[in-house]
């Protein structure tokens, strides 16, 4: 008996495992790479977009929802994080429920190219991608913002937009410029 529970305990974590890889990989190939912003560079980019209590912060392609976990603790802020990533979607989802932050924060499962309803709403933008992904939601990101929204990018830049401030902070050990730009 002891034996079969070890071995279906075996196969439950080889299972999360291989869902884990296939996700990464997923996320390689369709997205931006599944890393994760660090707490100060977090920190530093929300303070950036001079985020307030009770606004809305969205992220772009949120990985494990720890941008919008800090913003409703530390800034008292509301927030909607977006994820195609099926390991990163339920992630965020455990991550959430175990912050204890669960009114003020929903994740939402699917390329947030498609759920563009929520942008006009959002005080602050946050995005953690890649050059190249940064280009090609560039268009389409300005257009559906509002005017009051910020939108704070650690690492990657646009292209046809300038930031209006940019500072360095530091994730996965380097010193990293976050840009902050706003429409207009
Ligand atoms: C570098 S991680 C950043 C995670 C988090 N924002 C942070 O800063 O810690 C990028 C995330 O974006 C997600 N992603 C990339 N393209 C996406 C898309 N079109 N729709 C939804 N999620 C996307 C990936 O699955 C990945 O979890």
């Amino acid at each position: 008996m002891i034996i079969l529970i070890l071995e279906l305990l075996i196969l439950i974590v080889l299972l999360i495992v291989i869902f884990w890889l296939i996700c990464l990989i997923f996320a390689q190939i369709f997205g931006a790479p599944t890393v994760y912003s660090s707490k100060k560079a977090i920190i530093d980019t929300l303070k950036l977009a001079g985020l307030k209590k009770d606004e809305l912060v969205i992220d772009l392609g949120c990985g494990n929802a720890r941008v919008l976990i800090l913003a409703a603790k530390e800034f008292g802020a509301q927030g909607i994080g977006i994820d195609r990533s099926p390991f990163c979607f339920l992630r965020s989802k455990l991550s959430v429920f175990l912050s204890g932050q669960r009114e003020k924060i929903k994740i939402v499962f699917g390329d947030f190219e498609k759920v563009e309803s929520h942008l006009s709403k959002a005080d602050v933008i946050y995005l953690y991608l890649l050059n190249s992904a940064n280009r090609k939601i560039e268009n389409w990101l300005f257009k559906n913002i509002s005017s009051k929204t910020r939108i704070v990018s650690l690492a990657f830049t646009f292209s046809k937009h300038s930031p209006k401030k940019s500072i360095f902070t530091k994730t996965l050990g380097r010193k990293t410029q976050t840009s902050l730009y706003i429409k207009g």
